[in-house]
């Protein structure tokens, strides 16, 4: 009785050690840097994180706090060029071309073709996921970048109108002030900065003047009234942020807002994911509005991942199994539920997205069709890295100093946007 018994223990121990070694062929491992640390980032990470061990392949987690990801961008380089890349790093729009051009990155064309990336993808997405028709990275979302949260209470008590033109923002804000509220939360970092100048200058300005400025970089437009007009607008904004706002992290911006102590904050909808993370509902404990004076524009910021050239064979298989699950609907489903950006992938059932959601997959489509998708300078989207780096920080230094004018500011941002 006690062989039998021990017998069969062995077969069930020669069973299970067999079905870990066939499992154990397939399974790899991905190294994935990104910096998605906040409430509502990190649980958009773990679903990534769960569906990759779902798949049986081991996850390593390479995350670098800081907002916009200039800090994660710094890592990168080091780990690139002491030849050690991690399989997947989190990398957006005229980048990808960059890192692509140091033949640091794979190619997924496998990946992408047995998936119908080209079938389900837009074309002006999928043409930015690939170096020399050769796709390197894959989207998994696409943020708007221009939207102003509010805090409808604060605003009831202030007895503040929602604002729709730059006018009315500056009303609502010295009515919050007036109450006792902050009336614009903000986090004083270059980025935030530049996310705050790029809806003003979208608003102010326009579609037209956004994409000569910001986008083709004209020297005369840098230099012209509107931007000055641009620039005077951004800086009013400045005057009802609070004194603890330097330095600030955006997700700390947006829990002013969330309990009420500030009425608004401009940022991304990742922004909205920390309201969701908080418990929060739209429409009822917060409001999502376009950026004053943006309603009939969208300034995207498509979040991505290159896929680095790497060695193990176990690993590149995860690799390819990562490229898959991100693209794939049910990820793109629950991603975005939590990220508060909406699926890029076309044709994804959006029943269980909220109203911000609808409406921003609604003007997608609609200021895709006019004309007036603008890419977010400020994420990446518009120039090459090394412009963007040197106008955000003109930029900021304005923000900064109180003596500087709108009209050196210019001569400035003429300068920078020459920076390649
Ligand atoms: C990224 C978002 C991220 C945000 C704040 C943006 O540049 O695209 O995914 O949530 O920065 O860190």
């Amino acid at each position: 009785m006690k062989i039998a018994r021990q017998a069969g223990a062995l077969r069930l121990v020669a069973l299970v050690s067999a079905l870990v070694v066939a499992a154990g062929a397939q399974a790899g491992e991905v190294e994935v840097l990104h910096w998605w640390t906040s409430g509502g980032e990190a649980k958009a990470a773990s679903a990534l994180k769960a569906t990759m061990q779902g798949k049986g392949h081991g996850w390593k987690d390479f995350a670098v706090a800081g907002g916009g990801g200039d800090a994660a961008m710094t890592v990168l380089k080091s780990r690139v060029v002491s030849g050690n890349a991690p399989a997947a790093a989190q990398i957006k729009g005229p980048s990808l071309q960059e890192w692509a051009a140091e033949g640091v990155l794979a190619n997924m064309d496998a990946v992408a073709k047995a998936e119908k990336w080209d079938e389900v993808l837009p074309k002006a997405v999928s043409d930015v996921m690939k170096y020399k028709g050769n796709y390197i990275a894959v989207p998994v979302n696409v943020h708007r970048v221009n939207w102003l949260w509010a805090n409808p209470a604060a605003f009831q008590k202030a007895g503040a109108k929602m604002p729709t033109t730059w006018d009315e923002f500056f009303t609502a804000a010295e009515a919050l002030k007036k109450a006792g509220i902050i009336p614009v939360a903000h986090g004083g970092q270059n980025w935030q900065d530049f996310t705050t100048f790029e809806s003003v200058a979208l608003g102010v300005g326009g579609v037209d003047f956004y994409k000569k400025a910001l986008v083709q970089l004209d020297p005369a437009t840098l230099s012209g009234a509107t931007m000055e007009k641009v620039l005077a607008t951004f800086k009013r904004v400045k005057s009802y942020t609070d004194k603890n706002a330097p330095g600030r992290d955006w997700n700390l911006a947006t829990a002013m807002v969330i309990k009420g102590e500030a009425g608004m904050q401009l940022m991304g909808d990742w922004a909205k994911g920390e309201f969701i993370a908080a418990g929060k509902a739209p429409g009822k404990d917060f409001v999502c509005v376009a950026a004053p004076g943006t309603a009939a524009a969208f300034t995207f910021n498509i979040d991505s991942f290159a896929l680095f050239k790497i060695k193990n064979a176990d690993n590149q298989k995860a690799q390819s199994d990562l490229a898959a699950a991100i693209m794939a609907p049910a990820f793109q489903e629950v991603f975005n539920l939590n990220k508060g950006s909406i699926p890029v992938r076309l044709g994804v059932d959006l029943a269980k997205f909220d109203d911000c959601a609808k409406l921003s997959s609604k003007d997608f489509v609609a200021d895709a069709k006019s004309g007036s998708l603008v890419p977010s300078i400020a994420h990446g989207m518009a120039v090459p890295s090394a412009t963007e780096g040197a106008i955000k920080d003109v930029v900021s230094q304005f923000w900064n100093a109180d003596k500087m004018t709108a009209k050196e500011a210019q001569t400035r941002l003429v300068a920078a946007a020459k920076t390649r």
